[in-house]
């Protein structure tokens, strides 16, 4: 197990500001949470990187942003109207609800008593109903997943960029499930943001991709941080694919509770764009499950010889939440510094860094060392790094410790020496190894720019 417990990583959070359960002041509402000041700016640097290595730093994918209210046909011909769902189970003693496939030696978690209902299917799916009229018949879901907007939009992108396979459609934003039972922190929750590729191949070639993805998104959660031997690959049995796969990968990573997902890759065949498809008998489609008269398009694109085919699908997605988890499981460190003294210092990669550097005065309130540290502060941003943060704290000990906690690499120290001697020189200190340079001010852009371009 690793040496991260989650009462830690749930006591920093909520200390200095990461992550905050939802609506505290009236109790909470259960697997929903809130990212503060600073859990913020980790998540989006987590989107960031994500966004980079899939839309940026490639030539065959494009962005998508889709709504989050969804038509209730999208939903229905998806499946996910009749099989997005778990097995529950009541206790018929404390009343309790669970998953019936969390349930151990028979035994209700709650009170252990073993008398239970049998198992039956909870639709996941949050249902709303959409306009003024609360009828019944006017109703659409909140998206259980990202992906379903990649699929009905595939014929606009296709059209609007000319593509050709390979070629994928990335999309971040929020998702929802109506979980039994969640818990483990921000790991199993009610809404929470996926990052989702579709990835678009000829038929026959989606085993090759499959692996390829496998191996690159092993590769990309190494360069957030995460050590390969934390990580796992669990193959899903035939007999627990998801409706629309024909074959999975899990990356698992070793929660502070236990090795568990962190992403998945599946091969979703042509059965997505194949059931959102009008006239399907013409498409050769391998797998589909309705038949669609509702539908005005053929999802399809033509191959390099010219037929119209409907393309397979390898799909890496990964939950945001469950990344933020495993960096900051990751990272978080306790030193003993010898003499009685330890620190906490979270190690994160510096991309991901909420803060990436802290203008410290030497003096609390003294005016020109302050007007200095806005001066560099300014001068800093002009980078386009990221945060940096001006403290006015005057204790330069306590800043260093609160800026080793939340991650920040670099704090930048303005003392008398700054403003007195020619040329102006500040203290930089790294928070891994806690040494401290002495560096020009002139000389700061350059230094912080080769430090954090990489
Ligand atoms: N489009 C495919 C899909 O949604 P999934 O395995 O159900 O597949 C993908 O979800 C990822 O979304 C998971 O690997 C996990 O990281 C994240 N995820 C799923 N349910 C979640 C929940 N209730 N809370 C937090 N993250 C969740």
């Amino acid at each position: 197990m690793p040496a991260t417990s989650m009462d830690q990583l749930v006591s920093l959070c909520k200390r200095r500001g990461f992550i905050f359960q939802n609506a505290d002041i009236y109790g909470g509402l259960q697997g929903v949470y809130d990212y503060g000041p600073l859990g913020v700016e980790l998540k989006n640097n987590l989107k960031a990187a994500w966004w980079r290595s899939m839309v940026y730093e490639r030539d065959d994918i494009e962005g998508l942003d889709a709504a989050i209210l969804t038509n209730q046909k999208v939903l229905h011909y998806s499946g996910h109207e009749d099989t997005f769902s778990d097995p529950m189970t009541d206790c018929r003693k404390c009343k309790g609800r669970f998953r019936a496939d969390h349930i151990k030696d028979g035994k209700c978690p709650n009170c252990g008593s073993t008398d239970l209902t049998e198992p039956r299917p909870f639709n996941l799916m949050f249902k709303t109903n959409i306009g003024p009229v609360d009828d019944g018949s006017s109703f659409g879901y909140l998206r259980p997943e990202t992906a379903q907007a990649i699929f009905t939009q595939f014929k606009n992108v296709v059209d609007s960029t000319s593509r050709k396979l390979p070629f994928g459609i990335a999309q971040i934003g929020k998702s929802f499930r109506n979980e039994i039972t969640p818990r483990n922190f921000i790991f199993r929750v009610r809404e929470f943001e996926q990052a989702e590729l579709e990835y678009f191949v000829m038929p026959g070639e989606d085993e090759k991709w499959h692996e390829i993805w496998k191996e690159a998104r092993i590769k990309w959660w190494e360069e957030q941080g995460l050590k390969r031997e934390h990580m796992n690959i669990y193959t899903t049995p035939k007999d627990d694919l998801a409706h629309y796969a024909k074959a999975c990968y899990d990356i698992e990573y070793q929660f502070p509770h236990g090795m568990e997902e962190l992403e998945g890759i599946a091969n979703r065949t042509d059965y997505d764009l194949g059931n959102h498809t009008k006239a399907q008998e013409e498409m050769n489609l391998t797998s589909h499950c309705h038949k669609n008269p509702d539908s005005t398009q053929k999802l399809c694109i033509m191959s390099d010889d010219n037929k119209w085919v409907v393309p397979f699908v390898i799909e890496p997605s990964m939950g945001v939440d469950r990344g933020v988890l495993a960096v900051m499981t990751e990272a978080y460190t306790e030193e003993d510094l010898g003499g009685g003294n330890s620190r906490v210092v979270l190690k994160l990669k510096k991309h991901l860094a909420p803060i990436k550097v802290a203008v410290i005065p030497l003096k609390k309130n003294n005016e020109q060392i302050m007007a200095k540290c806005h001066e560099i502060k300014q001068n800093l941003l002009k980078l386009g790094i990221g945060r940096v943060a001006l403290e006015n704290t005057g204790n330069i000990g306590k800043a260093y410790r609160r800026h080793d906690e939340v991650g920040t690499p670099l704090c930048i120290t303005v003392d008398f020496e700054t403003i007195e001697n020619q040329p102006e020189s500040v203290t930089v200190r790294d928070r891994d190894t806690m040494e401290q340079t002495r560096v020009n001010v002139a000389d700061l852009p350059n230094y912080l720019r080769n430090y954090f371009v990489e």
